[in-house]
């Protein structure tokens, strides 16, 4: 329902994946400031605010996302800032391939991790491509697509799709001139449902999982709110940010 929302509003911000973890600590962080105003895009809803609009979707469900992403990007016509945050992602099944993994979730986690943020990005620049405003769209990266982490290969995969997509997307924004700035951010290692799922792993199938056990046990998860905060900072500053891989480590 877009009833208490602003059409007229100053900066825009549209996250995916905005009802927990990462990306809801982006939403609440962003909603301190009146200016802006925030779309959330995921399958539930759990932020009450005025500037607050949920857009229901499903990524694992292509044909529906496709249908529906003209509700997503409306005309905002008065923003002087447009940002697409691609944040909502799955880990998918831990497990080696070749062991018992079915074929199905290749498609899922690819499917949420990879296609639907590059059919929002492709969206998200096609019809703002003549909108005067500021753009910039944060692809939500990980280290795991950086190196191989056993257990975790189509999730590997999908994080290094994600920066390549974003390299290769900021190489064409610069060709055109258009100015819109594409980054690959890697969040850190923060304390959300996606960790307690990495804990939950049988050893056999993810060799890692007392490391992250311990980053528990010792305290060494950065919390989302933290986490929310540096990359909201990061997003007042993107003009100090020239590289398109960037970390929350060295934020
Ligand atoms: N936590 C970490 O340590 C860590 C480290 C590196 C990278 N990351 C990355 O950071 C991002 C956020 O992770 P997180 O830890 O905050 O995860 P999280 O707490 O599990 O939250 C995931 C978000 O994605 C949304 N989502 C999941 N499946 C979806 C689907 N089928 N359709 C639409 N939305 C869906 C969820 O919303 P609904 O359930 O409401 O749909 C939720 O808001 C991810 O891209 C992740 O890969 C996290």
């Amino acid at each position: 329902m877009i009833s208490n929302f602003n059409l007229n509003a100053v900066d825009i911000y549209i996250i995916t994946g905005a009802s927990k973890g990462i990306g809801k600590a982006i939403a609440e962080e962003l909603l301190k400031d009146g200016n802006n105003q925030v779309v959330g895009v995921q399958r539930t809803s759990s932020i009450k605010h005025p500037n607050y609009r949920h857009q229901p979707m499903d990524f694992s469900d292509i044909d529906a996302v496709e249908h529906n992403l003209q509700k997503i990007f409306l005309p905002y016509s008065d923003a002087t800032k447009l940002v697409l945050i691609n944040n909502a992602g799955v880990l998918g099944d831990i497990g080696y391939i070749g062991e018992g993994m079915p074929n199905e979730r290749f498609e899922f986690v690819f499917d949420v991790n990879v296609v639907v943020p590059a059919m929002l990005m492709n969206t998200f620049l096609q019809v703002y491509s003549n909108h005067p405003a500021q753009k910039v769209v944060v692809n939500v990266s990980s280290g795991a697509g950086k190196y191989p982490v056993d257990g975790w290969a189509s999730y590997c995969a999908s994080k290094a799709a994600i920066d390549m997509l974003s390299l290769t997307v900021q190489k064409e924004q610069e060709m055109r001139g258009t100015g819109t700035k594409i980054y690959a951010l890697s969040p850190g290692v923060v304390d959300t449902a996606m960790q307690e799922n990495i804990r939950e792993a049988d050893a056999g199938r993810f060799s890692a999982v007392d490391k992250f056990r311990d980053y528990k046990a010792n305290g060494e998860l950065a919390s989302p709110e933290e986490v929310g905060r540096k990359i909201v900072n990061f997003l007042y500053n993107t003009n100090k940010y020239k590289e398109v891989i960037v970390s929350v480590r060295d934020m």
